[in-house]
């Protein structure tokens, strides 16, 4: 291949509010112990009031640019993954652009939930590859803590997400001494389970409004989730979708030198690993610091991994998702 789509950078933000298991029990009956026990999480971040999106997407991003070596009008192309948009329409990339102060180069958001980032890297790397744009900033963004029902009710899912943003800055690789860049991406999603995990309104298919105070006093503007139905999946589709996609690269699973799956459950993440026997020192979490943070999982853990040294160039990182769609995905880069 002449063109490959390498990670040039990578960054990472979360608001500096922490929430811990304790505090949410003055809205909800809950544990500690019931939450670290089913998922892993001991604390999750939470933005303050004033806060927006875009203020951690601009974070995430700008690190990204900077660990580069670049600036911001550098930048050819964004794509931001999210579920939680700053704004109905125009979403939250249009925002992110205005802070990097790069107008006129295209933007958008594109929505796969927890697979939105795998999504977003793949559409980038075809950006790339094509020749479209040199560079292509991929962003993952989520402010989940303004839209979870902290009752008891709701607690469930509440006490799993939280919020945060990673980016990676992809670039143009036509060195053919080097051999870093996205060497697959493998995307897959499942519709009718699209209830199954969601957020039911505001819709436009409501009559007369997208959002009214039946729909409000219902709840319906809350995420729901048959936890059991999803865990059941995940754990089937994500050691699917991760053999292909390394089988495809032509790559072995032995070779890889770090996993990265999407934090939504540790228990996940170990029954995934279990099953494939993978080493547990070959798998990065960070679910117990932040919770789930939806698209924004993977990049904020390949953060933390470049910048610790972790992965060096030449290595091979798997990245695998599951979430709400249902949608899952699967990457493998050479670092
Ligand atoms: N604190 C205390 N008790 C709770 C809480 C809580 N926060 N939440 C639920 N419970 C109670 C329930 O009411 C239930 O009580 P009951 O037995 O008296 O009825 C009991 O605990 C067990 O509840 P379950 O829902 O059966 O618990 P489960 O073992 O399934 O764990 C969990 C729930 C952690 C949500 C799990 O099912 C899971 O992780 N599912 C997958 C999540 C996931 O992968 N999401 C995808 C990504 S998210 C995205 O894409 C947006």
């Amino acid at each position: 291949m002449s063109v490959r789509a390498k990670i040039v950078g990578t960054g990472m933000c979360v608001p500096e509010r922490r929430v811990t298991n304790k505090d949410l029990e003055q809205w909800m009956d809950t544990s500690d112990e019931w939450i670290q026990q089913r998922s892993g999480i001991v604390e999750r971040r939470w933005i303050e009031p004033g806060q927006k999106p875009s203020d951690l997407a601009e974070v995430a991003a700008r690190n990204a640019i900077e660990a580069a070596g670049l600036e911001p009008g550098d930048v050819d192309c964004i794509v931001l993954a999210t579920l939680s948009s700053e704004a109905e329409f125009p979403g939250t990339s249009f925002f992110l652009q205005r802070r990097l102060e790069v107008d006129n180069i295209p933007c958008f958001d594109l929505r796969a939930q927890c697979s939105g980032f795998l999504y977003s890297l793949s559409v980038g790397k075809a950006f790339v590859e094509s020749g479209q744009y040199r560079r292509v900033l991929v962003v993952g963004c989520e402010v989940h803590s303004t839209g979870i029902d902290v009752s008891t009710e709701g607690r469930d899912v509440a006490v799993l997400f939280g919020d945060g943003s990673g980016a990676v800055l992809l670039e143009a690789n036509e060195d053919p001494e080097d051999h870093s860049g996205i060497l697959e991406v493998q995307l897959h999603a499942e519709g009718k389970y699209a209830e199954k995990l969601w957020i039911e309104a505001p819709g436009s298919g409501f009559h007369p409004h997208r959002i009214d105070q039946e729909l409000v006093a219902r709840k319906a503007h809350f995420p729901v989730m048959q936890g059991k139905f999803v865990f059941k999946h995940a754990v089937t589709r994500m050691p699917e979708v991760l053999r292909t996609t390394l089988d495809a690269a032509g790559t072995k699973q032995d070779d890889v030198k770090l996993f990265l799956f999407h934090q939504a459950n540790l228990r996940i993440n170990e029954f995934v690993a279990n099953a494939l026997e993978i080493p547990a020192d070959k798998v990065r979490n960070n679910i117990h610091r932040y919770g789930n943070c939806s698209a924004a999982s993977i990049p904020i853990l390949l953060d933390e991994a470049a910048r610790e040294g972790v992965i060096e160039r030449g290595d091979l990182v798997s990245m695998t998702g599951f979430g709400s769609g249902f949608s899952w995905a699967s990457a493998v880069v050479r670092w």
